[in-house]
């Protein structure tokens, strides 16, 4: 595709002597559209150059020899120069873009196959798969196949929460109880029951609680019994998290979780107290962050256990080692920021190489409100994620029911919207707010939604379907889309690019979501102000073009964000 920006640095490089590529980073966008596509802010230049804005933009404007295939005309307002596109270009380079590529327009290979390891999800084992880790499924979910798209080589790990001392107590519980319980019908809940009833028990009698701390350390030293029922904790919970994932349609790499740190972490203490920063404070080992303004990183407990920070620090050493990683993404909700910096700044003390500690980004996210009463709760306030998505089906297959009636594999596009409408509620926001949850808005068909851009491009689809035959491009006349809908939609296409690379730059998957609707938007604006099917054959052969350019753009942005397009609904 024909890069303007480039162009236009280009020109400019050549009267200013200043490199090309510096100037293509000074290029902007100019805050309304008749103003051009491009802006170039001549103040960026006075310093270099020791000229003022206006006489820098006097010069350039003289003297500029634009590519006029690509760049029609250059004005001068205030001290910017501002570029006008040939439209002709634009619509030609899109649409013969997109007649290449198909559905793989926007693919790039900017991570040159540097290997990126995403941590997500990370659910903890005997415990509800809340609201937060759908939050981070999603998010992490969609960022792993778009830094795939970018060229990159994407390794998903699922961090399962399944060590710590609270195992010791379920496993207490369940030598208990576990007669009493329908562990095999209802897992989670089961043994979350188990576990509350436990620690009661220990709260009431120390001895207990010398029992579970027995039973963790028996755990660690690979004692049969425990080992037994710790593996089949883990069994279940994952057969229940399975569940989840394959309606979200969620993969992972690795579900190597804490425990698989357990024999890992000896490595990190002896690199620790190498490093002399490792010190004892009440019977604890911790790592002083004074300097960082932050509480010490504590690495060994008074009792002896080891920490979540320190399974952490266990898995740097080893993601760094198997994978070679470029960057280590930690998607989690922003209550863990702390923790992440804490070890982070230890990661620098464990003597790997630079690059790796260079890497470790945190990905923080904001907190889920629900829109009270709207949602079905079950006892102990505990929301099953698999009813929430199970909840999502329903509702859409009830406004499906209403709308369409006849529709085909009712059951099929209900799963689609519905989950789609939580997928896409969950990204379309910057992902440090917090969320409201309110099933009326994520499932409105006219808002701002999965819904939404689902409808729009099964309509896309419908207008295809009804002229049978998508026409070649070479007969495409390009000058037919030069009106002003039909540019603003060619606009937003050339975009897409543009829109995944600022995804990976931010890790912020809602850039992609909100480009969604602004494709949507402006398709529908074209689609009310023209008729498509039976214009001027030259007309209508344009308009058709353009819709199928809208329904790949629409069908691969949302897969890459998760959400899957029924054909019709
Ligand atoms: N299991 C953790 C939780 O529920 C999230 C783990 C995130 N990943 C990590 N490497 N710490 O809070």
């Amino acid at each position: 595709m024909i890069d303007y920006k480039q162009s236009i640095a280009d020109s400019i490089s050549i009267v200013t002597n200043v490199e090309s590529n510096v100037l293509k980073q000074y290029i902007e966008k100019p805050p309304e559209q008749k103003l051009g596509d491009y802006a170039f802010p001549c103040f960026k230049l006075a310093k270099e150059l020791k000229k003022s804005p206006q006489i820098i933009a006097n010069e350039i404007k003289d003297k500029i020899i634009l590519e006029k295939a690509k760049i029609e005309k250059a004005e001068i307002v205030g001290g910017y120069i501002n570029f006008y596109i040939n439209k002709n270009s634009l619509i030609s380079t899109v649409l013969t873009e997109i007649s290449e590529k198909k559905e793989n327009y926007g693919k790039q290979n900017i991570g040159g196959g540097k290997t990126i390891v995403i941590d997500y999800s990370a659910p903890n084992i005997a415990k509800p798969f809340h609201v937060g880790h759908l939050r981070s499924t999603v998010i992490g979910g969609a960022l792993y196949k778009i830094y795939k798209y970018l060229g990159y080589h994407t390794v998903g790990i699922n961090h399962l929460g399944d060590y710590g001392t609270q195992f010791g107590k379920l496993i207490e519980g369940y030598k208990r109880w576990s007669n009493e319980y329908n562990i095999e019908k209802n897992p989670i809940e089961e043994l979350t029951k188990i576990y509350i009833r436990i620690n009661e028990l220990c709260k009431e009698d120390e001895s207990i609680l010398e029992e579970c701390r027995n039973n963790f350390k028996k755990l660690e030293e690979g004692d049969e019994y425990c080992t037994r029922l710790w593996n089949e904790f883990r069994t279940v919970s994952l057969k229940e998290f399975q569940k989840v994932y394959e309606l979200l349609g969620s993969q992972f790499d690795s579900y190597n979780g804490e425990a698989f740190y357990s024999d890992k972490m000896g490595e990190v203490i002896e690199r620790l107290e190498n490093s002399g920063k490792l010190v004892e404070s009440e019977g604890a080992k911790v790592v002083n962050l004074d300097e960082y303004e932050i509480p010490p990183c504590l690495i060994i407990k008074s009792n002896g256990s080891t920490t979540y920070a320190t399974r952490d620090l266990a898995a740097i050493l080893y993601r760094a080692r198997t994978y070679d990683y470029e960057k280590a993404l930690y998607v989690t909700s922003y209550e863990q920021i702390l923790h992440f910096k804490q070890v982070f700044e230890v990661a620098k003390l464990l003597g790997i190489n630079e690059k790796y500690t260079k890497g470790l980004i945190h990905v923080p996210f904001g907190m889920v409100h629900l829109k009270s009463g709207k949602i079905s709760t079950r006892e102990g306030n505990i929301i099953k994620l698999e009813d929430l998505l199970k909840e999502a089906i329903t509702r859409a297959r009830t406004i499906i029911e209403e709308k369409n009636p006849n529709l085909e594999n009712k059951e099929e596009v209900a799963k689609k919207v519905g989950v789609g409408a939580v997928i896409f509620n969950d990204l379309s926001n910057s992902r440090i707010k917090d969320e409201i949850f309110d099933w009326d808005q994520i499932l409105n068909f006219n808002g701002e939604t999965g819904p939404y851009i689902q409808y729009m491009y099964v309509r896309t689809k419908s207008i295809l379907e009804k002229a049978e035959k998508l026409p070649d491009i070479k007969e495409i006349e390009f000058s037919k889309l030069l009106d002003d809908e039909a540019i603003q939609v060619i606009n937003t296409l050339y975009n897409f690019e543009e829109t995944l690379r600022q995804v990976v730059e931010k890790n912020e998957p809602s850039i992609l979501a909100r480009y969604l609707i602004e494709v949507s938007q402006n398709y529908s604006s074209f689609y009310n102000e023209h008729h498509i099917i039976g214009e001027l054959k030259e007309v209508e052969n344009a308009r058709l073009y353009l819709t199928y350019a809208c329904n790949q753009v629409l069908k691969t942005g949302a897969n890459l964000l998760g959400i899957a397009m029924p054909e019709k609904m």
